[in-house]
């Protein structure tokens, strides 16, 4: 049965390998140098889920001495985070303060004591979700003058379920699927867009940061030997169940077909041979 706490752990794994390697290392080289001699550094990360990218950053090692504030917006996710991170929440870590705390971005944005607080920002698997030009200002706000963001696995508008099972089916699947990104709304406003990555780039100079790095970070899973490492038939199961709850019932798609479809490709998981492949990228950079 789907569970999107177990889909975020799932997806750890997935990420590891995805994320890019030479925005990671100009972001550790920023970090080093911009690093504030006399007192921890102050890392927010917004929309943290269970805290994967915390595990990430202490054991890659990008920083020792931090103050790290996890929010977000769903209760049950920060509870799992509590649970995920009891070892670094304990308080027996004193150059590493982890705090997990259930708010909305754009309200923790716009309270006054957070506006320039932080050193590093970062937004990891999330800026696809939003829209970018009322949120880009608002994060970025965050960051004190001079400080890094970090954005990463950002959607950009590629979804290849591999081998074929029947090519026009397959991209009409893809096509409706990245159009149901684009034209999300949420709490009556639109949030998201599938060619966020893209996108991205150019949001980030009109906001008057600077890129540092950018580079792509597709996920690609495969069985080795017939089996998916770590959880990652379980991730697989779950990006099927994405597609099944946001395109059933809808009016271009015949739905025989589709369910005929999404057999087809459980049962390729099953076997070991279903090859999952969406393109993003990551960036980090600096405002001013
Ligand atoms: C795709 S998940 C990624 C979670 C985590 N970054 C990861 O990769 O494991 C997006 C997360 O953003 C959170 N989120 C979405 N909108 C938010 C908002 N307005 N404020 C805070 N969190 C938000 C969701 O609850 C969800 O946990």
């Amino acid at each position: 049965m789907y569970d999107f706490n177990r889909y975020l752990a799932a997806k750890r794994s997935v990420d590891d390998r995805a994320l890019n390697r030479h925005v990671w290392q100009t972001l550790a080289e920023a970090l080093g140098a911009a690093a504030p001699a006399d007192r921890p550094l102050r890392v927010l990360e917004v929309g943290a889920g269970i805290g994967t990218m915390v595990e990430r950053c202490i054991e890659w090692g990008l920083f020792t001495r931090a103050e790290y504030m996890a929010i977000d917006s769903e209760e049950s996710n920060t509870h799992a985070a509590r649970a995920r991170l009891a070892h670094l929440t304990s308080g027996d870590k004193p150059a590493l303060q982890v705090r997990l705390r259930t708010a909305d971005l754009y309200d923790f944005a716009e309270r006054e004591e957070n506006r320039q607080r932080f050193d590093l920002l970062i937004a990891h698997a999330l800026l696809d979700l939003l829209h970018l030009p009322a949120a880009l200002p608002s994060l970025l706000g965050l960051l004190r003058p001079g400080g890094l963001f970090y954005f990463s696995i950002n959607f950009d508008g590629a979804t290849l379920f591999l081998p074929e099972v029947d090519p026009a089916l397959d991209s009409r699947i893809e096509a409706l699927y990245h159009r149901s990104m684009d034209t999300r709304v949420t709490d009556g406003k639109p949030s998201g867009d599938s060619r966020t990555g893209r996108r991205l780039f150019h949001a980030l100079r009109e906001c008057g940061a600077e890129v540092l790095a950018a580079g792509s970070s597709d996920w690609v899973v495969h069985a080795v030997d017939g089996v998916y490492p770590a959880d990652e038939a379980c991730f697989l199961y779950c990006i099927l169940h994405f597609v099944e709850s946001t395109l059933r019932g809808h009016r271009e798609l015949d739905a025989g077909a589709f369910e005929a479809w999404l057999a087809t490709r459980r049962r390729q998981v099953a076997r070991g041979e279903l090859v999952y492949v969406a393109h993003q990228l990551d960036y980090c950079g600096r405002v001013d």
